[in-house]
Parts: structure tokens; C-alpha cells; sequence
């Protein structure tokens, strides 16, 4: 197994770990609700999308036939994805209450997201395609 699905894999379950922790706080203490964007995120953009980026770089290879098309932009795209959930996270935790960098500090993370999902949408279908294979590509 490729060593950025183990990451994406352990940063799917870690993201979960923390979702479902700031869940059960909004669910005991109801005025925590105000950080519900980041218990979202979290969970959808942290747990649901990163275990799809591990599973999908593991089996679309395997599925298609074709070696995945480039192994650096995943791996890229596991820095940029986890580096801008956290920045999201930091950003909808101190949008709340005020702090005038929020919405900078939101934003900055979810372009860096933003580009992890377009990394993946190329490499994905490139590997589809069985596009030329670059240097660095492993045969499957
Ligand atoms: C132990 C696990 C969890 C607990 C205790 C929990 C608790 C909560 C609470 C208290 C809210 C706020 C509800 C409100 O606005 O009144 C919420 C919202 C939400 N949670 Fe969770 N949650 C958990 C796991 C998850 C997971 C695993 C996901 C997604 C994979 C998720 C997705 C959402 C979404 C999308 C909302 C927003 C719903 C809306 O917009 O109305 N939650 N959750
Ligand atoms: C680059 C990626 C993303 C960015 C920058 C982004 C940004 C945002 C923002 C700014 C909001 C409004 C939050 C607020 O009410 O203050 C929002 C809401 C929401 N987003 Fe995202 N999002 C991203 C990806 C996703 C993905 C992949 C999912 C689901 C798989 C998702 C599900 C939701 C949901 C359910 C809400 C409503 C949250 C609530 O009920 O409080 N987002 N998003």
C-alpha cells in the first residue's frame, strides 16, 4: 500500500476522532453549537472525504488497470487537503467570536482544500484515462 493512503486513511479516522468528540460537546453543552461548521467540517471534509481520497488512490488503480498517474500530486494533496481543513477548523472556531482574522484564516484554508479536491479530480481521472505515465509512477 502507498504510503499517502495509509496517511490519507490515518488522517480520515483522526479527523474523526476529533468531529465526533466536538459533537458530543455541542450535544452536552448547547451553546458550543456555534462551532457546528467545524464539527461539519470535520467530519465531511475531514473523515468522509479523506477516507474517499485513500480508498479511491488504492482501488481506481486497481479497478482501471493503470498505474495511478502521478504520485506526487497525491502526495501534495494529502498536505495541502489536511493543512487547510485544520486552518478551516481554526478559522470557523474564531469566526464566533469575532476575531478579526476569521474570515483570512477561513479562507486561506479552504482554497488550500479546495486545490487538494482539484488534485485529486486531475489525478483521478488522468489514471482513468491511463494517461501517460510519469516519472515516479508504480506499476500496480
Ligand atoms: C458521536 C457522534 C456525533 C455527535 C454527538 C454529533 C452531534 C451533533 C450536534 C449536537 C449537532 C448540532 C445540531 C444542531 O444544530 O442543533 C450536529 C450537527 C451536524 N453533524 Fe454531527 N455529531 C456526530 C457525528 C457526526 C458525523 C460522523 C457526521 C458526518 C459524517 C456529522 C455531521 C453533522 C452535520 C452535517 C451537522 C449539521 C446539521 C445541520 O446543518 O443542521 N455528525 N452534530
Ligand atoms: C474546500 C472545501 C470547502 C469549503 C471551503 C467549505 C466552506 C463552507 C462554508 C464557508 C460554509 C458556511 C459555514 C457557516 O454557516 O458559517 C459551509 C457549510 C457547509 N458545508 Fe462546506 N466547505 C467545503 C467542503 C464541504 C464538503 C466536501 C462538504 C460535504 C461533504 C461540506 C458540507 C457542508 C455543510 C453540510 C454545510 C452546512 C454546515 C452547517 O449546517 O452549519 N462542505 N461550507
Amino acid at each position: 500500500m502507498e504510503w499517502f493512503v495509509k496517511a490519507f486513511l490515518k488522517a480520515s479516522i483522526t479527523w474523526l476522532a476529533l468531529g465526533v468528540t466536538l459533537g458530543v460537546a455541542m450535544a452536552v453543552h448547547p451553546q458550543l453549537i456555534i462551532y457546528r461548521p467545524a464539527h461539519v467540517h470535520m467530519n465531511l471534509l475531514g473523515f468522509v472525504t479523506m477516507m474517499i481520497y485513500g480508498v479511491a488512490y488504492h482501488v481506481i488503480p486497481r479497478f482501471t488497470g493503470h498505474p495511478l498517474h502521478n504520485r506526487s500530486v497525491a502526495a501534495v494533496q494529502w498536505w495541502l487537503a489536511n493543512a487547510g481543513l485544520a486552518l478551516m477548523v481554526i478559522g470557523f472556531c474564531l469566526a464566533p467570536n469575532a476575531v478579526p482574522a476569521a474570515p483570512f484564516v477561513l479562507g486561506t484554508g479552504g482554497v488550500l482544500a479546495a486545490v487538494a479536491a482539484y488534485c485529486f479530480v486531475y489525478n483521478i481521472w488522468r489514471t482513468i484515462d491511463g494517461a501517460r505515465r510519469r516519472p515516479g509512477a508504480t506499476p500496480v
